[in-house]
């Protein structure tokens, strides 16, 4: 299994389904797996449940997850803030780490309505927060660190697939 993290804007399900259909490898994305079972989307499940709903719901996704079959599990930018999760994570497999600078997150993410830890604030204050608070435990967990700035996407999935034929 691979697994990666990083945060929003960061290019994981761009890059994980690209990887995925270079390699022939099954993809689940845990956002989109949540939002399936729970019948709403992410916006909804935090207004009615609140950010700590969505993380339970996030940490039993991830647990479903990682006891199945596939091969590229794309996480949400939060998956990573439990230590339980962690845990799962780096027994599972090789978790990768998409990494960009808070400006750059921010260009990419903003005015995205589906995201809802932006709402209402502005994106470089929230990205460059979150990067403060989750880069040390991204990068605790993360066998590989790309700077999705520094390269293209091709590149980026070159990098993976080398690393993962290692
Ligand atoms: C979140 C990231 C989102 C989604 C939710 C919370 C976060 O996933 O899980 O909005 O806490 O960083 P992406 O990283 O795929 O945008």
């Amino acid at each position: 299994m691979m697994i990666l993290i990083g945060l929003m804007g960061s290019g994981k399900s761009t890059i994980g389904k690209l990887l995925a259909s270079r390699l022939s490898l099954s993809f689940v994305d845990l956002d989109d797996i949540i939002v399936q079972e729970q019948g709403k989307s992410i916006p909804a499940i935090f207004e009615q449940e609140g950010e700590n709903g969505f993380r339970a719901l996030e940490s039993q996704a991830l647990e479903e997850v990682l006891k199945g079959q596939s091969t590229i599990i794309v996480t949400g930018g939060g998956a990573i803030l439990f230590k339980q999760n962690r845990d799962l994570m780096k027994q599972a497999g090789k978790v990768v780490w998409l990494d960009a600078p808070p400006p750059v997150l921010a260009t990419r993410i903003s005015g995205d309505a589906n995201r809802p830890l932006l709402l209402g604030i502005d994106p470089l204050e929230k990205m460059k927060t979150l990067t403060a608070e989750r880069n040390p435990l991204y990068e605790g967990l993360a066998d590989l660190r790309i700077d999705t700035d520094l390269v293209n996407t091709k590149e980026a999935v070159d990098t993976i697939a080398a690393f993962l034929s290692e």
